[in-house]
């Protein structure tokens, strides 16, 4: 299952010392059903508040959000977060921490235990069921968060940087994980880093955000096979293209709202 994301001329402000700051400006993006989107760009340019945002976190300043056609008015069970810290319950199992979501929702406890199973099992922690987060591997403890994020059955899964504390050869291997998860479910994902590289590996199509206000000034389309790895030739020369753009960008100064499309750049 899969929705749709738009967000139309979205901008989101922040209380500032003496006036409300901009954080996000003129976002305008459609994202279709099953699309995995990646989205880069420097620190602080509103990557985490463009989540929130489709999250039902926190509600735009200015623009609408939609899933599905719906506007966006709040969390819902079709939208689920993962983070960079792996958010998981210590004093839970790591079966009691992928079932909690479920029994939230009111999944029967036959069904919750299949689902428990079912993604313990794809993400290959069938073994590590009853061991508490402490028990577990970084990368074993993000392993968890993403089974328990799937089995929620989300129409978009939202990430924030889920792998970037991962040591390289971890988040190696969760980058073709999620990418075979991502195939067998089919889910919309708006995946969220400042890896350049990542974003390459992982995205159908990545979207580059000016710093801070963040504003859309690329939007890279990867037409390249899967899995995809990030020391991958293909992957490396089109991060190269990418990183350019943010570069340029910087030196640019786009940091404000343009009129015209000037700074918009599609490669
Ligand atoms: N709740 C908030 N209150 C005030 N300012 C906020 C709030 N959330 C975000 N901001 C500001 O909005 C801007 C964008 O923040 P955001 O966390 O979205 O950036 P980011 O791209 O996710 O950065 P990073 O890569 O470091 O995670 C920053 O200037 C930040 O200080
Ligand atoms: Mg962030």
């Amino acid at each position: 299952m899969s929705a749709s994301v738009s967000l139309t001329d979205v901008a989101q402000a922040f209380p500032g010392r003496e006036r409300a700051r901009l954080a996000l400006d003129g976002i305008t993006l459609d994202i279709e059903p099953g699309q995995f989107v990646c989205v880069v760009g420097p620190s602080g340019c509103g990557k985490s508040t463009l989540l929130d945002l489709v999250a039902g976190h926190t509600r735009p300043a200015r623009g609408a959000v939609s899933v599905d056609g719906a506007a966006v008015k709040g969390p819902g069970l079709d939208r689920v977060m993962v983070f960079q810290d792996h958010a998981l319950f210590p004093w839970m199992s790591v079966a009691d921490n992928v079932a909690f979501g479920l029994k939230n929702a009111g999944i029967p406890e036959a069904e919750r235990e299949a689902r428990v199973a079912k993604w313990l099992g794809k993400v290959g922690l069938t073994d590590a069921a009853s061991l508490h987060p402490h028990q577990l591997s970084g990368g074993m403890r993000q392993r968890a968060a993403l089974a328990r994020a799937f089995a929620m059955k989300p129409q978009v899964l939202l990430m924030d940087e889920p792998f970037s504390a991962l040591d390289a050869p971890s988040r190696d291997r969760l980058h073709v994980e999620l990418q075979e998860l991502w195939a067998d479910t089919e889910t919309t994902i708006i995946f969220v880093t400042h890896n350049v590289r990542e974003a390459i590996a992982l995205g159908d199509r990545v979207i580059v955000l000016s710093s801070g206000p963040g504003r859309i000034i690329g939007d890279v389309p990867v037409a390249l096979n899967r899995p995809r790895v990030v020391e991958s030739e293909r992957v490396v020369a089109l991060a190269h293209k990418v990183r350019g753009l943010l570069d340029e960008a910087d030196q640019l100064g786009i940091t404000t709202p343009r009129e015209g499309g000037d700074s918009y750049v599609s490669i």
